[in-house]
């Protein structure tokens, strides 16, 4: 059985995953803490992104910009006249709604009446703060409401520096903030989360292979990393909902228990956002190769990505119940990539002797893979907790070790169990792995 939005929202806060934020003073809406195995989560899924985007190409690198830009990016950028979304207001309760979320029936989702939203104003989502001590119009700077800004004033300095050619791309992660005006669906649509962006800069004329090329290949990413293939799908925006920068954009989409949403965005942003710098900056951010006669603005093709809603989606897809022995089990079957923990270390119970051999092999693992070692509770609580946490492997230590020095090492999916040396442990579990971790 599959999960349901209830099931992950429990599991997430029962075992550590995500807290809600200020939690002790009842919470602030829109904004979660990630927990010790929401944090080890959230890290692996920014790992894969890295390796994959950058780490195992030649032709992407690394950027790690401020979150607090010069307020004229945003301008420049078309953020402070244009990031907006339509806002109605229930005349009944006065609740406020994202107009082009409300239901079908057209009934306020807050009191349920009918027929009482008057006309849509555009509210714009950009957050804003002051930088220094004065709080007047000149010191207002922005939060960044999405990643990518910071890569394109850095383009020349990119390009420069690395002294890359057409095509290439440049990789950020970080968070990102928008005032949204219907947060929800837990870590789903949230006020503060994190981004992971690329900006593959290329010849226009290139621009529309580059974006095929894009969408197959973030399309690739998730299923490798075990997202359920059906639960996957790719969806041409149509022009309506098109961003003020985009002449293209599709949307990777998982289906959530509410329905198909957005996962991902990869947008063809033409030569939008360095035109409109190099207009605003007096900047010269135009391209030119050796050997050719004209210098010119390349196109970008952006796949866009949240870490923080990624993470929420692996969880949910890894999330199954299966009857094992009349007993229901929980067991989350990530990837041994994305598991928060790889391995958990066992001993049968709490004596001394058996303790020290625990702690012997521990170390050993440690080195190489965040290892748990759990000594409380009954081994079959202990397994049904490792299983429900999605730890790949349980070693258990037993009286037995004491004399053949010889573990018990445990399948999370197959529950399948192996009695190897002790000395063997580290080469098992390499070879389990396939060198992936
Ligand atoms: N630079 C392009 C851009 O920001 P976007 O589609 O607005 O495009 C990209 O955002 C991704 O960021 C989304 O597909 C989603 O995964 C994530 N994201 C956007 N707003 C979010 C929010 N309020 N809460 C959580 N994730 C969000």
């Amino acid at each position: 059985m599959t999960a349901s939005f209830d099931d992950i929202v429990s599991l997430a806060k029962k075992r550590g995953f995500v807290f809600q934020a200020s939690e002790i003073y009842g919470g602030l809406r829109s904004a979660y803490d990630y927990g010790p195995l929401g944090v080890e989560l959230l890290r692996n899924v920014k790992e894969q992104w890295w390796q994959s985007m950058v780490r195992q190409r030649d032709d992407v690198v690394g950027l790690d910009s401020a979150i607090l830009q010069s307020p004229e990016v945003w301008v420049a950028s078309g953020h402070v006249e244009s990031f907006t979304d339509p806002l109605v207001e229930c005349s009944n309760c006065n609740h406020r709604f994202r107009q082009d979320k409300l239901p079908e029936s057209g009934n306020c989702p807050n009191c349920g009446e009918k027929g009482t939203f008057g006309e849509a104003r555009q509210f714009n989502l950009l957050f804003k703060t002051f930088m220094g001590p004065v709080e007047d119009e000149a010191s207002v700077v922005y939060l960044r409401p999405e990643t990518a800004q910071g890569i394109f004033t850095n383009f020349e300095n990119v390009r420069r520096t690395t002294r890359k050619r057409l095509p290439f791309g440049i990789a950020q992660i970080g968070k990102s903030f928008r005032n949204e005006i219907t947060p929800g669906q837990f870590v789903f649509r949230t006020r503060e989360f994190e981004q992971m962006e690329m900006e593959y800069f290329c010849r226009p004329e290139e621009a529309s292979k580059w974006y095929d090329y894009w969408l197959a290949e973030r399309h690739r990413w998730y299923v490798d990393l075990g997202m359920n293939e059906d639960r996957l799908r790719l969806r041409t925006h149509e022009t309506a909902e098109l961003a003020h920068y985009a002449a293209v954009t599709a949307d990777v989409e998982y289906e959530f228990p509410w329905g198909w949403d957005e996962l991902e965005g990869i947008a063809n942003r033409t030569d939008f956002d360095l035109r409109q710098h190099a207009e605003r900056s007096g900047e010269d951010l135009t391209y030119f190769e050796e050997g050719e006669d004209e210098r010119f603005f390349p196109y970008v093709i952006e796949p866009a990505a949240g870490a923080t809603r990624t993470t929420f989606a692996f969880l949910l897809d890894a999330y199954e119940t299966e009857e094992v022995e009349g007993e229901t089990r929980v067991v989350l079957k990530l990837d041994p990539r994305l598991a928060p923990i790889k391995v958990a270390v066992l001993p049968l119970s709490k004596k001394d002797d058996l303790v020290a051999t625990t702690e012997e092999v521990a170390q050993q693992l440690r080195r190489r893979w965040n290892t748990e070692v759990d000594v409380t509770q009954s081994i079959g609580r202990r397994y049904r907790r490792q299983d429900e946490i999605g730890t790949p492997y349980c070693v258990t230590i037993d009286f037995d070790t004491l004399d053949d020095r010889q573990v018990t090492i445990r399948d999370r999916d197959t529950m399948a169990q192996d009695r190897i040396p002790i000395d063997n442990v580290l080469a098992y579990l390499d070879d389990k792995f396939a060198g992936a971790i």
